[in-house]
């Protein structure tokens, strides 16, 4: 994957999709094959490490605590304190125009994580993964489950964090998703990879006879 681009990952259940996102998140070690950042060799000993590195990662079910306001959510686990107080004031002031800068719509950055809508919270997530000035961000399923108005609001911004440099995989099911905001995509079936392509290339029956196997199709020998 680039910076400032997106790379879909697809393919049918079980085809090891979560499975790849996890190791490049740092949560699972890869028996073979290897990552490279920046063309460098890295050894990802965990999900802590990958953040160290600038991965962040929105795995399907949040991870947001619910009972929790939305600026306790953001600054979840680095909260900004002096003399051991917590800055409550400048975390709600950064919550407020991180939100802003994504266009992120809610009716306050006090609302518990539980009051909001299904957009809405994948829209607290990610703001929350990139807040903290990550380069590659690994999203699986942002799109599952939301309405329509929603699943726009959450392709815009994905859309918006690409065009500030960031790296995107994004896992998905929605093949009008992928290609509304894939460079390219790489295709998995029974955990191996197929082929990756670039998005323009390919139309939805290609990518479906190569996410099922069906043979006669020229794009499954593409490769990067
Ligand atoms: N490369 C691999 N080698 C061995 N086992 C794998 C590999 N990739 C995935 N698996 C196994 O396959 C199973 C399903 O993988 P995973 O959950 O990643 O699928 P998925 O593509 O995310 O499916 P879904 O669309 O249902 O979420 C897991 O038990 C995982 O351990
Ligand atoms: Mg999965």
């Amino acid at each position: 994957m680039f910076a400032g681009q997106v790379l879909a990952l697809v393919g049918d259940n079980g085809a090891g999709k979560s499975t790849a996102l996890k190791m490049l998140a740092g949560s699972l070690r890869p028996d073979a094959g290897s990552i490279a950042l920046d063309g460098e060799h890295v050894r990802l000993a965990g999900p802590r490490a990958a953040r160290a590195l600038g991965i962040e990662t929105v795995y399907q079910d949040l991870a947001l605590a619910d009972t929790l306001e939305v600026v306790q959510n953001v600054f979840s686990g680095r909260e900004l304190t002096r003399h051991g107080f917590l800055r409550r004031v400048e975390m709600t002031k950064q919550t407020e125009s991180l939100l802003e800068e994504f266009r992120v719509k809610i009716p306050s950055v006090f609302a518990q994580i539980s009051s909001l809508s299904g957009g809405q919270r994948q829209g607290c997530a990610i703001s929350r993964a990139v807040s903290g000035g990550s380069r590659v961000l690994l999203l699986d399923e942002p799109t599952a489950a939301l309405g329509v108005a929603e699943r726009r609001n959450v392709l815009e911004l994905i859309k918006s964090l690409r065009d500030a440099g960031i790296g995107i995989l994004i896992i998905s099911h929605n093949l009008p998703d992928v290609f509304e905001v894939a460079d390219r995509i790489t295709v998995l079936r029974r955990g191996e990879r197929v082929g990756t392509v670039p998005a323009g290339d390919v139309d939805a029956g290609d990518l479906v006879a190569m996410i099922t196997g069906a043979s006669g199709n020229a794009a499954a020998a593409g490769n990067s």
